[in-house]
């Protein structure tokens, strides 16, 4: 949600939360969530998107779920607030957290709260809900690491329709009965995560209790989007508006004097930081839509969102060339000074003779594939709070790589790895893209040591959509040659791999790898070649290169099961390979993929499946492809 310039004539309300009356003074333009976050400290409400779409902040209002970032607080003084943290009584988790701490219904648990509170909503509304009401109430709410299935086991379990046994010591007759019939909970199992406070060490059997569920189901754990520090200031982000520009002049003399703000840094005055090899951490060039332009650290998040739109910037526009294919073509605008955008030259590997192998070919399957740039839209967002202790800087930060972060941010700031220290309590998400130092780390840590305070730098979901990454956009032109019995005698392809406008990590993904694992082949060629865009920079994403990969090959071979009309399994079992053909060693398990054949068709029921052709506005079909992945490169 954009902020509103501030308001300087408070209002004072009183909001009833959590069964307390808290008398406010608030600017009357502030949501209920930045409220409850920043005033009241209740963080187990999370902001995702802060715009609607993401259920994050879900909030009880009179017993009824709503979503508390599209609510201004001062509205609701009239109504009962409850969030996360009002479930749990006098040390007894609600029947609700118990179920998910059953069904597991979580991995990163940011989208937790939000989902406990749009669950306990139904079951306040509906004493026991049918499937197609849990997921109706669970519908607003979006889980990014995917924990559908378990969420309605969850809803199941919480409304009295299915028992499992938990592994979490006082949620073990999750039986959906309400709390008076569970069993007495010690305050201490809340504070210890789930786990008794005292007993002798014994072995376990069964599944284990997640270390951090009852924080998580509590609304406890902390997420680096909710440190607060003492003193600490909120900073933002100017971006690029243009793909592919020149600043000729950054006015920010406006901003400097907007009340409340405590340092700014652009291209005029922050240190020269080389970044992503051919740029620095503030470019007088960006190249494109989201590039970090200014920062500004102020007293509030509507300060510094103020401030930013007071900043002027005198733009140069350049050509620019978004697509693939252009961006390759002799003629394409520059990014970098390289021949047709190139990275590097062309990453040839081979093994065998593809001319041969494409010979001795009954037939040949020739196509080209795209595949388009997703994004990893954690639902944490990118970020960090910053703090110095004189020349020791603290980064809370949303990471997946703490000694690489720390590696990082103490070589851009020219400090002693030992004067770098990261923590990240609890991560929301990352997917592969949290996995290296991005900009706004060291942004915020530089805004810190101007200001002399400590500073909150979490990107808002637009920054986490442009400028935070994605997965390569590639084209893959594709060539299988293959006997009439369905043995391969060849495999070429030709990738190109779209990495944005920076060398951010994307210029690594495997996108061959697959060529030269899948299947057995003794002839097998790529070339890959990864090509600068002006677009957002690709980053490592679950398998990089291999999802894209699989999609060409298994799309081909598809074409080549229904050229020689085989089973498309067939076809695959025929061509499978026990070896690492790179390596020449074999498997770990060597019928592993085989096995993994045999149970995805039994479960799908493969061969007994209906295959006449569909017809309808609605038609389903069935399919079937797999891949491998690597953690090395070829
Ligand atoms: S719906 Fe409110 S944070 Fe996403
Ligand atoms: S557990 Fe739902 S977003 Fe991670």
């Amino acid at each position: 949600m954009e902020k509103p310039p501030v308001d300087s004539n408070p209002l004072s309300v009183q909001l009833c939360v959590n069964g307390e009356v808290r008398s406010l003074a608030l600017d009357p333009a502030r949501s209920l969530l930045d409220v409850l976050r920043d005033d009241l400290r209740l963080t187990g409400t999370k902001k995702a998107c802060d715009m609607g779409n993401c259920g994050a902040c879900t909030v009880l209002v009179d017993g009824r779920p709503m979503y508390a970032c599209l609510m201004l607080a001062v509205d609701w003084s009239d109504n009962v607030i409850q969030t996360i943290e009002g479930l749990a009584r006098n040390g007894r988790l609600d029947p609700v957290q118990d179920a998910f701490l059953a069904a597991d219904a979580f991995q990163c648990g940011f989208c937790t709260p939000g989902q406990i509170m749009s669950l306990k909503g139904l079951l306040n509304e509906v004493a026991s809900p049918s499937d197609e009401d849990i997921v109706r109430a669970l519908s607003g709410n979006l889980c990014r690491c995917g924990a559908y299935a378990n969420l309605l086991r969850a809803g199941r379990i919480a409304a009295g329709r299915e028992t499992i046994d938990s592994p979490h010591p006082g949620a073990a007759r999750a039986t959906g009965e309400r709390m008076a019939s569970l069993p007495e909970e010690p305050e201490a199992l809340i504070e210890n995560g789930g786990e008794p406070a005292t007993g002798a060490l014994a072995p376990r059997t069964g599944r284990a209790p997640r270390l951090e569920g009852v924080a998580k189901v509590c609304g406890r754990a902390r997420y680096s989007a909710d440190v607060r520090l003492a003193g600490m200031l909120w900073a933002n982000i100017l971006r690029a508006p243009l793909p592919h520009a020149r600043i000729r002049a950054i006015r920010t003399s406006a901003a400097r004097v907007l009340p409340g703000v405590h340092a700014i840094l652009c291209c005029d005055n922050a240190p020269d930081i080389v970044w992503y090899d051919k740029g620095r951490l503030f470019d007088r060039t960006v190249r494109y839509v989201g590039d970090e332009v200014a920062a500004v650290a102020a007293d509030s998040e509507q300060i510094a969102a103020h401030a930013l739109s007071l900043i002027e910037v005198d733009y140069e526009p350049l050509p620019f060339v978004l697509d693939l294919a252009a961006a390759l073509a002799a003629n394409a605008p520059s990014i970098h000074g390289s021949e047709r955008n190139m990275v590097d030259a062309p990453a040839i590997a081979r093994r065998g003779n593809v001319r041969q192998g494409m010979r001795a070919a009954e037939l040949i399957i020739d196509r080209v594939y795209s595949t388009q740039i997703a994004l990893h839209n954690c639902l944490e967002p990118h970020g960090c709070v910053a703090a110095w202790e004189g020349e020791r800087l603290t980064l809370h930060a949303s990471t997946q790589g703490i000694d690489a972060l720390r590696c990082e941010v103490a070589e851009k700031l020219g400090l002693e790895q030992c004067n770098v220290r990261v923590i990240t309590e609890h991560m929301g998400g990352g997917f592969g893209s949290k996995q290296v130092a991005w900009k706004q780390d060291v942004i915020a840590a530089l805004l810190a040591r101007e200001a002399r305070r400590p500073v909150h730098l979490l990107l808002d979901r637009e920054a986490e959509n442009v400028a935070a990454g994605n997965r390569n956009a590639t084209r893959q032109h594709v060539r299988i040659g293959a006997k009439r019995d369905g043995t391969l005698t060849a495999i070429t392809a030709e990738i190109d791999i779209q990495i944005g406008a920076y060398r951010a990590g994307g210029e690594g993904s495997m996108v061959d790898g697959v060529y030269h694992s899948m299947y057995a082949c003794r002839n097998v060629r790529t070339q890959q070649t990864v090509v600068y865009t002006n677009t957002g920079p690709a980053i490592a994403f679950r398998a990089p290169g291999y999802v894209e990969g699989a999609f060409a090959l298994e799309s081909a071979m598809d074409e080549l099961a229904r050229a020689l009309n085989f089973d498309p399994i067939e076809l695959r079992l025929r061509n499978h390979t026990e070896i690492d053909q790179r390596k020449k060693k074999p498997y770990t398990l060597p019928e592993g993929l085989r096995a993994c054949y045999a149970n995805v068709s039994k479960a799908f029921d493969w061969n007994g499946y209906d295959r006449s052709v569909a017809t309808g506005s609605k038609r389903r079909g069935i399919g079937f492809a797999a891949h491998d992945t690597t953690t090395t490169p070829n």
